[in-house]
């Protein structure tokens, strides 16, 4: 197959761990015989420096003509104590997101065997764990109409969302499920916000298409609870962005690191290959990083936008044995166990991936 990859490494981190990943994607291009072109475009504040834009139209026709995006992370702290700023790097992650249309992120948080006492959450609450969380992203308070007035002293953001917005990530959530353990739980806060209320009614409008699936409603709150006290009750979750957001760093806590999750961000146009992570500014360079968040957002890119199940499968092994063999960065690596760069981990993935397939 011929696969066009759109490479928007970003800021901070980001060109470290993209690095990683495509190493694993030359791997698997070499071990199934498949003809990978990257082309790389600037995201974020690397894209504001050069053209005043995070997501510069130069970027997003990158992204129109390629079949998949892999993407890094975006922030620079030169923006983020700064109120004034007129343009910021997250601003790019967020046009690309709405440019291409891509309404739902689907965010996989599971379990590694090896991996269950690194969780900050006792083994027996975290063993076993394996949703699905399907993120709304294109729509809320991200979007919604968001300004001051008084003079600059009140501010305000609008949580906003339409019928057709909510039913076709519902739908989806729904499908997911229904190909998963069948159950999904619809997150919100329909006792006290309007927009959740009609979130609640949409779902309960849409759960009789797909019969077989038990739809449970959770208020927000009470889900962010429950999903470090008893997190297989999830199997599919679905929400608006803003409590998606927040409830996914949380569950990043399940899997043992934020560096460990993946995403696929989906909808109209070209899909987006996003670890959850932010840009680590502080890690900058410093070879320390976690790549395995992006090299196994890289898997689903395979599974999800190319169906090639096989090749991802192979990268989530390689993944595996890599934590199994204690192939770990600093933030996971045991208390006096030898620690790994970034580089080492792509490296190790990479060959596993050509020796072991
Ligand atoms: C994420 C990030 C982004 C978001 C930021 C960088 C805009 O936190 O992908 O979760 O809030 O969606
Ligand atoms: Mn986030």
């Amino acid at each position: 197959m011929n696969i066009r990859i759109a490479l928007l490494p970003g800021d901070g981190i980001g060109p470290e761990v993209v690095s990683q990943a495509t190493k694993a994607i030359d791997a698997i291009a070499r071990k199934f015989s498949h003809e990978v072109s990257y082309s790389p475009a600037l995201v974020g504040a690397c894209a504001i420096d050069k053209y005043g834009d995070p997501f510069p139209e130069e970027t997003f026709q990158v992204c129109l003509k390629s079949d998949a995006v892999l993407f890094g992370a975006v922030g620079d702290p030169r923006y983020d104590n700064d109120p004034t700023a007129k343009v910021r790097p997250e601003g790019g992650l967020l046009s690309m997101r709405k440019k291409l249309g891509l309404f739902a992120n689907l965010r996989p948080v599971e379990t590694f065997s090896a991996l269950v006492d690194r969780s900050p959450l006792k083994r027996e609450i975290v063993q076993g764990a394996d949703l699905l969380c399907v993120r709304e992203l294109t729509g809320g308070m991200y979007f919604g109409e968001k300004g001051r007035r008084d003079g600059g002293d009140t501010a305000y953001d609008t949580c906003i969302y339409s019928r057709y917005e909510i039913e076709r990530i519902v739908r989806l959530a729904l499908r997911y499920a229904s190909q998963r353990r069948k159950h999904l739980t619809v997150v919100d806060k329909a006792n006290v916000l309007e927009s959740s209320r009609l979130w609640r009614q949409v779902a309960k409008e849409l759960e009789g298409e797909y019969p077989d699936v038990t739809v449970d409603y959770m208020f927000v709150d009470n889900a962010a609870m429950q999903l470090i006290r008893c997190p297989s009750f999830f199997d599919v979750l679905v929400t608006e962005n803003t409590f998606g957001d927040i409830l996914t760093d949380e569950a990043s806590c399940i899997s043992g690191s934020m560096g460990l999750l993946a995403s696929a961000s989906i909808g109209e146009h070209t899909g987006v290959y996003e670890p959850i992570h932010g840009s680590y500014p502080q890690a900058a360079g410093k070879n320390i990083a976690n790549p395995l968040a992006t090299i196994l957002s890289a898997a689903m890119m395979f599974e999800y936008a190319f169906s090639l199940k096989e090749e991802g499968t192979a990268i989530r092994k390689a993944v595996e044995a890599s934590i199994t063999e204690g192939i770990l960065t600093e933030d996971l690596a045991p208390k006096g166990s030898k620690v790994h760069s970034t580089s080492e981990v792509g490296d190790w993935v990479a060959s596993y991936i050509l020796e072991n397939n």
